[in-house]
């Protein structure tokens, strides 16, 4: 149900949708061709989420996607700024393309966490003249607005909300899948994690209602949806901004009961706020998959103390106890950055022992990197570059062992696999996730993509099975 503000909302959205669309039904009249729109995302599953509510949009305005080398007229930018790696891919990304908006007047969309930072935006002003519109993470439903002040007075449009504003429903929305779907719960992070910059783009948590998430599983299930993944910078504060205890373990329960979902994932969790009533929750509710993904950053106190993740390691393995007593086949996958200002080689051998002690399924594994504006980027490094590059290449070794000999009582057993598509690994297999979320390469005859299968597997590494399926 849409709040009486969200409909006024909704109704001035639709209104400069349908200029925009007037536009293009008289380009296509002209000269018989139908506009086209491609998005490059980058950064975690919340930009995907947001790329589909772009793609929505333009989809309601008369643009057709296109996908790799085809062309497009307008390319839209979902950009990450969580490390400066990614920053410095876009650019690149945006540069490369100044040939075919030169040549055949392409224009470039930049929206995304980056955009809300404005030394971009003022380095995109000078240096990035194909960037025509820009926008923020909190004002994403002005794109409509946005596009048709640039189609009808030709100048370049920077329009970057500084501050989060409530939670707009019923935006559009072209879903990049049918069988399994994102799902927002919570916008935004209050944790302030030291080294990270989200907080500074993203806002303060804004927890959707929960009638407004079960309708909308609701409807994805009627849909033909069997999976879906809630998400949030932290699911489980979900509902703490409403003044609700515990909304978050409700919410799974609610899901329970909706025919046609067959499974259910949800991330990210910090080890904070993970309740009791979270696990149990988990362990009650059978669409609840057994993967938990709880990022532990760093192995030593000290460190986790400077992070400011406001729990200790012993905490953490308190917690990775309780969710292994309770849910037995869980799969634990985590978050860890080497390298934080100061980490000395202790400090290190405690990520490395956390890493021996849980037994990761799979684990995100970054160097730090310094963000502007987070409180992290004033302390001195003091670790050699060259330092952190082996340690790095230490822990990256270890989990894969670790994977590896974890993985390897897959083979000769039965799973079962959501199929996916064509494997990116090898393109004449499917390929497909289980339920504690492994990725399954395998051969079958007859299956189609959002099918369930029985994959036998024969082989199995750190990183994916391998197997051969039936129905
Ligand atoms: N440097 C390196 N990694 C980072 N992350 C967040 N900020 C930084 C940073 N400044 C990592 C954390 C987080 C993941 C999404 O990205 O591990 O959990
Ligand atoms: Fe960043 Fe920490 Fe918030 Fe995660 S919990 S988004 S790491 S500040």
């Amino acid at each position: 149900m849409s709040t009486k503000s969200n409909l006024n909302d909704n109704l001035i959205i639709s209104e400069w949708t349908e200029h925009v669309r007037n536009l293009n039904t008289e380009y296509t009249l002209e000269t018989g061709k139908i506009k086209k729109f491609k998005l490059d995302v980058f950064g975690c599953q919340m930009n995907e989420r947001d790329a589909e509510t772009i793609a929505g949009m333009l989809t309601d305005m008369g643009y057709e996607e296109v996908y790799g080398d085809d062309f497009a007229d307008i390319i839209v930018f979902v950009t990450c700024c969580v490390r400066e790696n990614a920053e410095e891919k876009i650019y690149g990304h945006i540069g490369a393309l100044s040939k075919v908006c030169e040549e055949k007047g392409s224009i470039i969309v930049a929206s995304g966490c980056m955009m809300q930072q404005p030394h971009v935006v003022e380095k995109i002003k000078q240096s990035y003249k194909n960037v025509k519109i820009v926008f923020g993470t909190h004002n994403v439903h002005m794109f409509p607005e946005l596009l048709y002040r640039y189609l009808t007075k030709g100048k370049r449009v920077f329009e970057v909300w500084e501050k989060e504003q409530r939670i707009i429903e019923e935006l559009p929305i072209k879903r990049a899948e049918k069988h399994k779907a994102w799902v927002n719960i919570i916008l935004g992070c209050n944790n302030f994690c030291t080294y990270c910059i989200v907080p500074h783009v993203r806002g303060r948590e804004r927890s959707r209602k929960m009638e407004d998430i079960l309708s909308e599983v609701r409807a994805l299930a009627e849909d033909g949806c069997k999976e879906i993944t809630l998400l949030g910078q932290n699911v489980n504060s979900y509902g703490n901004d409403l003044g609700e205890k515990d909304l978050f373990a409700k919410l799974l329960y609610a899901i329970e009961e909706i025919d046609g979902i067959h499974r259910v994932r949800f991330m990210t969790s910090h080890p904070k706020d993970l309740s009791d009533s979270l696990i149990d929750a988990m362990k009650n509710c059978s669409k609840v998959c057994n993967h938990l993904h709880l990022p532990f950053q760093a192995g030593s106190n000290r460190i986790l103390k400077l992070m400011n993740r406001k729990y200790t390691r012993e905490h953490y393995l308190e917690l990775i106890g309780k969710i292994k007593a309770a849910v037995p086949d869980i799969a634990l996958s985590t978050d860890i950055i080497v390298g934080f200002p100061g980490e000395t080689e202790e400090d290190f051998e405690q990520t490395l022992d956390i890493v021996e002690k849980v037994g990761f399924d799979s684990a995100f594994m970054f160097i730090y990197s310094p963000r502007k504006g987070t409180p992290a980027a004033k302390l001195e490094q003091t670790t050699p570059s060259e330092v952190i590059s082996q340690r790095f290449k230490r822990l990256a070794d270890l989990q894969t062992e670790i994977a590896t000999k974890l993985a390897k009582r897959f083979e000769g057993k039965t799973v079962e696999v959501l199929v996916d598509g064509p494997s990116k690994q090898n393109p004449e297999m499917l390929s497909g996730r289980t339920r504690d979320n492994r990725l399954v390469n395998f051969k079958a005859e007859g299956v189609e993509k959002g099918e369930f299968v029985i994959v036998e597997i024969v082989r199995a590494g750190a990183f994916w099975l391998e197997g051969r399926g039936g129905k």
